[in-house]
């Protein structure tokens, strides 16, 4: 999933439009965009949206983003909305992988009463929005296996912190906010679990938004989540491998397949070894998800 669009779930208009946004996985939000006295209204509205496109064969994954588990709205949002099989739920304000299991305990619980495949509806965290968070990462090494991606927020965890900005003048984010993105892209790839980079709020800024996606693409993150439909486009490009690199890849490929024997080869003056196959054949896996 290279972009994942919020949806404020209890808009009409927003739901309405989402699928023809190309966006490969939909957040449809039940937490901060929606006002507490509208989250009742939202759920039935987030599950007929998943239950009238699943059998869509082109539409992008759907998610659930429910309230905080030290809420007393989480357990409605997953009864409102688990009868209607979204793909998985996006948790919010993790505290560590507990939160994740004790949300994966639940999913077993309601997919047993709603007759679904133990374990098909996966979960997608976002694991540094409290200050707790941030020491104890190393929990997901541990996590259910239903977590299929981790992903980071700034916004509430600064709230939380009382920083003034979390960002500089520039745009570039402030040591504590780039330690939580970075600790976000080491905690997901060393749990074997896909690194999501966080929204670019200043949405307008379409220039911004694309190198801080190029940035978050060159660094190992694989998809970025996004609040506007606009900045769908700019992700998906980001994180599909371009022509040149997939032509690299292929020829680092041959280059070994070539040379069975030699661990170590030289391709346009560059000295090659294993650590470029690897990286050769992560970008072949994703342009073949891509479709490219
Ligand atoms: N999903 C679906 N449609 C959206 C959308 C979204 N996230 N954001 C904007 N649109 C639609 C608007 O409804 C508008 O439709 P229209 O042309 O039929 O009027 C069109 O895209 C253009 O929107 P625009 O006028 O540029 O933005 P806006 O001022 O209406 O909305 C936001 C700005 C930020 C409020 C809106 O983008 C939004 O709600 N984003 C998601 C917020 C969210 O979920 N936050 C939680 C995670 S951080
Ligand atoms: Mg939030």
């Amino acid at each position: 999933m290279r972009s994942l669009l919020f949806i404020p779930a209890d808009s009409e208009k927003k739901i309405t439009k989402a699928l023809s946004f190309e966006a490969d996985c939909l957040l449809l939000d039940l937490e901060d965009s929606v006002v507490p006295a509208r989250k009742a209204a939202a759920r039935p509205m987030a599950a007929a949206f998943i239950a009238e496109t699943r059998d869509k064969s082109l539409r992008p994954k759907l998610f659930v983003r429910i309230n905080a588990l030290d809420t007393s709205e989480w357990e409605l949002d997953l009864a409102g909305v688990l009868g209607a099989r979204p793909d998985g739920i996006l948790l919010p304000k993790a505290r560590s992988a507990d939160d994740v299991g004790q949300l994966a305990v639940a999913l077993d619980h309601a997919e047993a009463k709603a007759g679904i495949a133990l374990g098909s509806t996966r979960i997608l965290a976002l694991i540094t929005e409290v200050p707790v968070a941030m020491l104890t990462l190393p929990t997901y090494l541990e996590a259910s296996a239903r977590l299929d991606g981790l992903t980071w927020g700034a916004e509430d965890l600064s709230a939380q912190m009382g920083s003034s900005a979390t960002r500089e003048a520039d745009g570039r984010f402030t040591p504590p906010y780039q330690l939580a993105r970075d600790m976000c892209l080491f905690t997901a790839v060393a749990a074997g679990r896909q690194p999501i980079d966080t929204v670019y709020v200043d949405f307008r800024n379409t220039a911004g938004l694309a190198e801080e996606a190029r940035i978050a693409a060159r660094d190992g993150f694989t998809g970025k989540m996004a609040i506007h439909p606009e900045q769908v486009a700019y992700i998906n490009a980001a994180f599909t491998p371009t022509t040149a690199e997939i032509g690299w890849a292929n020829d680092i490929a041959a280059l070994f397949r070539d040379n069975p024997n030699s661990g170590a080869l030289s391709l346009r003056g560059q000295m090659i070894d294993r650590p470029h196959l690897i990286r050769a054949e992560r970008i072949l896996a994703r342009a073949k998800l891509a479709g490219v």
